[in-house]
């Protein structure tokens, strides 16, 4: 079993220093001058890459210690005390069960497995070892998310009777970009299930509660890329998973959001979309609109009579969680770069013991499970029925 940190100096292990890594050292950084008072200062210790260029960045721009191409050395190095992996995909499981083994508790990227059984093999290790864990599920953490969900919580929407979700983005779109791993089953997984796809399945779980059942159906368009130069293969290479997904979804009884219906979209080939992230949720008392391209923004509907009939935009101010911290007054926006790291405050509160604030690996668990139910049910054309998985923190009725 692991150890529990007290508060003071953690020392912190990278596995892989691309985008995510780098943002995960940033947000340690941060860590101390947006929470002073948690007494919780992260110490980049090592860090771990194959691409010397990533090697290099860790050690002289992000300020780590060591470096080293094998992420089996910051497992092993008895100054790392937590770990954040920040690998591609087909790394996630391997590198999540051996931190679990050397008992360091771990933040990890989404999505955690290729599918809901790699996934359920990571939480059953880290389980074994009782080490904390936290998923970069981020979106969770947006003040305008977090107060949209108070609402409900509050019951100020009423009955939630519907959802509407979406994830697009058009970063795939272009049939001439080569086939990099996410393109591949074997490396990724499924397409945009896995990549964009889990964070909204996260989020609806996060702000409504367990999902019960799916319908989904699924389409490759651009199914052909450009083989990647160096590779075995020349010319083009087959495509082999989904640009496009959509699927129907029912909450469970114990969910606050018990009895309503959704729909959820996602692509990763919708040209001109960039991040196009948000969701929308009606109850027979109001309803609330989010879009991450206008984070600071929530759009809320509380009244069906008199003047203020609509929806009225609400700017983030104070009185939403978390917005404080990082701004002092509405309109000066938060980034998603804040969002991170309130997840390293998360993170680091359940390894010292703190407040249960953060995701966890049943949380990506049942994510996981519901993007393979939409693999089925896209193969079957039939719904398919998902289990509550124990110790996730989706929104339970009280
Ligand atoms: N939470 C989010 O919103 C979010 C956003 C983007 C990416 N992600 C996830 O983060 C993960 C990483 O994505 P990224 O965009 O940072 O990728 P990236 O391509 O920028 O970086 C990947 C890094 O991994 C390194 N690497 C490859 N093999 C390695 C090995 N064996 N050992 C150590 N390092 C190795 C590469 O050299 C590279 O530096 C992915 O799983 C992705 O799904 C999450």
């Amino acid at each position: 079993m692991s150890t529990t940190p007290p508060p003071g100096t953690i020392g912190v292990g990278l596995i892989s220093v691309g985008w995510m890594g780098r943002l995960h050292s940033r947000a340690y950084n941060a860590l101390p001058l947006i929470y002073p008072e948690l007494g919780i200062t992260p110490r980049l210790v090592q860090a771990a890459d194959t691409a010397q260029a990533g090697r290099d960045y860790a050690e002289n721009v992000l300020g780590y210690k060591s470096t080293t191409a094998d992420y089996h050395e910051v497992l092993a190095n008895p100054e790392v005390d937590v770990v954040s992996i920040c690998a591609p995909n087909f790394l996630h499981a391997e590198v999540g069960i051996a931190a679990a083994k050397a008992g360091k508790p771990f933040w990890i990227e989404k999505p955690v497995g290729r599918s809901g059984t790699e996934t359920a093999v990571v939480e059953a290790a880290a389980v074994e070892a009782g080490v904390a864990t936290c998923i970069g599920f981020n979106y969770r953490h947006v003040p305008a998310v977090e107060l949209a969900k108070k609402l409900i919580l509050d019951g100020q929407l009423g009955r939630i009777t519907n959802v509407r979700g979406r994830f697009f983005g058009g970063f795939s779109s272009n049939p001439e970009d080569p086939l990099a791993w996410r393109f591949v089953r074997s490396l990724s997984g499924s397409g945009v299930l896995g990549d964009l796809m889990g964070h909204l399945v996260d989020l609806m779980h996060y702000v409504l509660g367990p999902i019960s059942a799916v319908t989904a159906s699924t389409g490759t368009y651009l199914t052909e890329r450009p083989a990647l130069p160096g590779s075995a293969t020349t010319g083009l290479a087959p495509v082999e998973n989904e640009d496009y997904a959509n699927m129907l979804i029912r909450f469970h009884d114990s969910a606050v959001a018990a009895g309503a219906l959704g729909s959820l979209e996602a692509s990763r080939i919708a040209v001109g979309a960039s991040s196009d992230y948000g969701f929308e949720i009606n109850g027979t008392e109001g309803s609330v609109r989010w879009n991450f391209a206008r984070m600071n923004e929530l759009h809320v509907a509380l009244t069906r009579t008199g003047p203020f009939v609509g929806f009225t935009t609400v700017l983030a101010n104070s009185a939403f969680p978390e917005f404080a911290r990082f701004q002092p007054s509405s309109g000066t926006g938060m980034g998603y770069d804040d969002l991170k790291t309130i997840e390293a405050k998360k993170f680091l509160l359940a390894v010292t013991g703190g407040p249960a604030e953060s995701s966890n690996i049943h949380d990506a668990v049942a994510s996981a499970n519901v993007l393979d139910a939409a693999e089925e049910s896209a193969t079957s054309g039939a719904w398919v029925s998902l289990p509550v998985v124990a110790g996730s923190t989706a929104a339970f009725a009280k």
